[in-house]
């Protein structure tokens, strides 16, 4: 199908500084947990979304020297050669589809740990981190203010030698430019802090020396915070970020415009819960009315209508996304060829983000399972190899998201029938009544996707209303069964800190209730008294102790996992170990080199 006319803006090619983007569709620094030291693994999740159409893909936030190590998360590295090396695979995959490359250069001041380093990093005062665990910065004189530019200096020549088009000079996430231009960071009472001037003094510095040292063939971007939602310490949009706007933008190509501090940065990646998507676009539009550059920005963009009325209505002139891309990878090629139903819209549940708050293992993503894989397992989002027993039935028992996931894939890999089993009236299984809870009504596009995938598949059937037994499963006929029947909270009060139940609880019990119960069920709580058993350990203990009928307890209790696919997954996590950074470079020079 032909992309409807309405979106052609989308598609126009703009202008960064020395280079071209060829569209709109810009995918945003976010992290993938492969860094620099998983450079086919960082290579080949970027380069997906090249060939879904992305104009343009960033690493996640770069680091420029030690002092700015954010291990335990996995951040990409621009330290050295080797570095550069490594970087250089995904510069060269996204060329090969005609995407620009970004690295987005950081230095953290206080938020960088640097547990492997031991470094201590500097930052305008000495002042500890508000959002990590004792980590303090040690605060620059004037030689400490000129090594730490010649630091983004060195790393931004090492971004152009790997091949990237765009590096960016990043404050955003109250970050080290950032902090200079915060008075919440910046308590110096010399020419760096104080009036907007001295403030600004830094990061217009670091970005001048910045351009000098890249020419005039890579294109320089800017990451800012327009709110930290923090009063009159945090930075603000009319005191400090459109006055920045005005000073440096004739030296700056592009600029990315965000909101949030490091701490409330939930005020960026927003959850669908509490924020719809283009909630940033007052602060978007503000800069973009002042600048006479792009302005990119992020939004939780996966609705054609709403990034073009965010580009007619001259509020952005790039489309930036960083979860809808997760989700979906080839949304612009999506919207391109007027697909618009098959695209995997993101459902703002952070299920990514909240993994990388925990240490940034690998990403993974609710939507999209093949995120994260496309090295390591070569799997693809849209391309499915036919399976090797194709020429097999499949049973599904369970209409469940799981149960969905795996009859639509089964589909796609060509099985011969594949029958999906359920015993209530439609698909879905949790995810029908979990939509209905206030402010999770985007959640329902996880069926929705499938639902839609499914039905353009004639090999896939649904079939409604039937309850199987083991001798119905078996009476079945297929030759393949799964079972995707769900998880559901325990009704006898099991718990994380015992592992074991609760005597006398009992969700048959009209004082007894599990979640499903009451959200799903409507039953009534009874009495004024509250025990919760969210299954940590002290609230279980609570309960079991709590005398008499007002007892809510309730335990959620999954399908433990296979044996055998524990042993996959071992397996599969051997094999990564056994290529340590050696042997990727070999690979990669294997790769260069065409042999
Ligand atoms: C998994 C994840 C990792 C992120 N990592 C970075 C990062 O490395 N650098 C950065 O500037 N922002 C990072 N962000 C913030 C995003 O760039 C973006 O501002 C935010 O997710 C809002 O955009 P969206 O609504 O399109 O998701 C990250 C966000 C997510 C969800
Ligand atoms: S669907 Fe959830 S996990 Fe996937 S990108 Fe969106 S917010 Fe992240």
């Amino acid at each position: 199908m032909a992309r409807d006319p309405k979106y052609d803006i989308l598609f126009e090619p703009i202008q960064l500084g020395p280079k071209t983007m060829k569209n709109r569709f810009y995918q945003i620094p976010h992290c993938n947990g492969f860094g620099s030291e998983k450079p086919l693994s960082q290579a080949y999740f970027r380069a997906m979304k090249a060939e879904g159409g992305y104009g343009a893909c960033c690493t996640e936030y770069c680091s420029i020297s030690p002092e700015s190590d954010d291990t335990h998360r996995v951040s990409a590295r621009l330290w050295d050669d080797d570095d550069i090396k490594n970087l250089s695979v995904m510069c060269e995959m996204l060329h090969e589809h005609g995407a620009l490359a970004a690295a987005e250069l950081w230095y953290g001041g206080p938020h960088a740990p640097c547990m492997e380093s031991r470094c201590v990093p500097r930052g305008p005062s000495q002042i500890p981190s508000d959002f990590e665990y004792l980590t303090y910065p040690k605060e620059m004189d004037k030689d400490d203010i000129r090594q730490v530019q010649q630091l983004y200096v060195d790393a931004a020549k090492r971004a152009r030698e790997a091949g990237f088009d765009i590096v960016y000079v990043y404050g955003s996430h109250a970050y080290l430019p950032q902090q200079f231009l915060t008075p919440y960071y910046n308590k110096r009472t010399d020419e760096y802090g104080g009036s907007f001037e001295n403030r600004a003094r830094f990061w217009r510095e670091t970005i001048e020396q910045v351009r000098e040292a890249v020419g005039d063939d890579t294109a320089i971007a800017v990451r800012m915070s327009t709110d930290m939602f923090m009063g009159e310490s945090g930075t603000q949009l009319e005191r400090d970020c459109l006055p920045f706007v005005e000073l440096v933008d004739d030296i700056v190509d592009v600029w990315d415009i965000n909101v949030s501090g490091i701490s409330e940065w939930g005020e960026d990646a927003t959850p669908s819960r509490f924020y719809p998507s283009g909630r940033m676009l007052p602060w978007q539009e503000a800069v973009k009315k002042i600048s006479k550059k792009p302005v990119l920005g992020v939004g939780r963009f996966t609705n054609p209508d709403l990034m073009i009325e965010a580009i007619n209505e001259g509020k952005l002139d790039i489309i930036a996304t960083c979860r809808p891309s997760i989700s979906d990878p080839w949304l612009p090629r999506k919207i391109d060829e007027g697909r618009l139903d098959d695209i995997r819209e993101c459902i703002g549940c952070n299920i990514c983000i909240s993994r990388w708050e925990i240490g940034g293992p690998p990403l993974i993503c609710t939507q999209n399972a093949t995120a994260g894989e496309e090295y390591r397992r070569g799997w693809h989002p849209e391309k499915f190899d036919p399976a090797e027993n194709a020429d097999n039935d499949v049973l599904v028992v369970g209409a469940g998201p799981a149960g969905m996931e795996c009859a639509m894939i089964l589909g796609k890999r060509g099985m011969r029938r594949v029958h999906l089993v359920e015993a209530d009236d439609d698909m879905g299984g949790i995810m029908r009544w979990i939509p209905q809870l206030p402010g999770l009504g985007e959640w329902a596009r996880l069926v929705n996707y499938r639902k839609i995938q499914i039905d353009k598949l004639r090999n896939v059937e649904f079939v409604p209303g039937t309850t199987l037994d083991a001798n119905g499963v078996k009476e079945y006929g297929a030759e393949i069964v799964v079972i995707a029947t769900g998880a559901y909270w325990a009704t006898d009060g099991l718990n994380g800190c015992t592992h074991d139940t609760i005597p006398g609880a009992d969700a048959a019990q009209p004082w007894c209730l599990t979640p499903e119960q009451i959200m799903r069920d409507g039953k009534e709580v009874p009495g004024d008294k509250v025990a919760r058993n969210a299954g940590t350990g002290p609230e279980s203990r609570t309960a079991a102790a709590w005398p008499g009928p007002a007892n809510s307890v309730a335990e959620k209790r999954s399908r433990p996992y296979a044996p055998e696919a524990i042993a996959a997954g071992m397996q599969i996590i051997k094999k990564q170990k056994a290529h340590p950074l050696k042997m990727r470079l070999c690979l990669l020079k294997q790769r260069l080199s065409g042999s």
